[in-house]
């Protein structure tokens, strides 16, 4: 895939479809490496289900027989000089991590943060999203956003606009100019 944030995508909506109701993505760039871990309150997996995940061919879709998003994730990490974690407890819940080298040769760029984050609104599912470069970090915490909207859905037209461009001045920000 061309960007990370596609890959975040991916392992998000597994979260989505596994029903977590809070989902935390950790974004942080330290020491020359990249950071990526999501963490969800869903259904999580069985011991037995998880030691096979990372198999193209374990899925519960339906529509087709590959399930792509954890081995492209994972693949991408290796490939960038990087490492991939995952556990899972029936119940509980799921946790991915990723790292990748900076400077890595075959790293993807992370991509377009705040088009991730606001592609990611649900009224029913919170987020908690941490962005963090060198030391400087930013949250978005959609139960603190909500809370101020008032009842506005925080998905709809006017807050997204809204909400994009404050996402993208924060990480801008931070990014100090770097493109990361
Ligand atoms: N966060 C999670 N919580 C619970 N189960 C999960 C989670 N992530 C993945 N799974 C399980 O692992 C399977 C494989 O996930 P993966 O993302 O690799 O493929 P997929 O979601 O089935 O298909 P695709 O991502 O290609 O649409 C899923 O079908 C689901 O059963
Ligand atoms: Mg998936």
């Amino acid at each position: 895939m061309r960007e990370l944030s596609l890959h975040i995508l991916d392992i998000v909506e597994n979260s989505v479809k596994a029903n977590a109701t809070l989902i935390q993505v950790d974004i942080e760039v330290k020491n020359g490496y990249l950071y990526i871990t999501v963490v969800d309150n869903g259904k999580g997996m069985s011991e037995e289900f998880l030691a096979k995940v990372v198999d193209p061919f374990t899925t519960t879709r339906t529509t087709r027989k590959v399930g792509l998003g954890i081995p492209l994730i994972k693949q991408a990490a290796e490939v960038a000089e990087g490492e991939f974690s995952i556990t899972s407890k029936l119940g509980e819940g799921t946790t991915v991590k990723t790292s990748y080298k900076l400077d890595s040769i075959d790293r993807v760029p992370l991509g377009d943060v705040p088009e991730t984050i606001t592609t990611l609104l649900y009224p029913n599912i919170e987020f908690v999203w941490r962005y963090a470069v060198n030391g400087e970090e930013f949250i978005f915490d959609t139960r603190e956003v909500k809370e101020e909207l008032q009842g506005v859905p925080i998905d709809s037209p006017e807050i997204l606009v809204f909400l994009k461009s404050l996402l993208k001045e924060n990480i801008d920000s931070i990014n100090g100019g770097i493109i990361i």
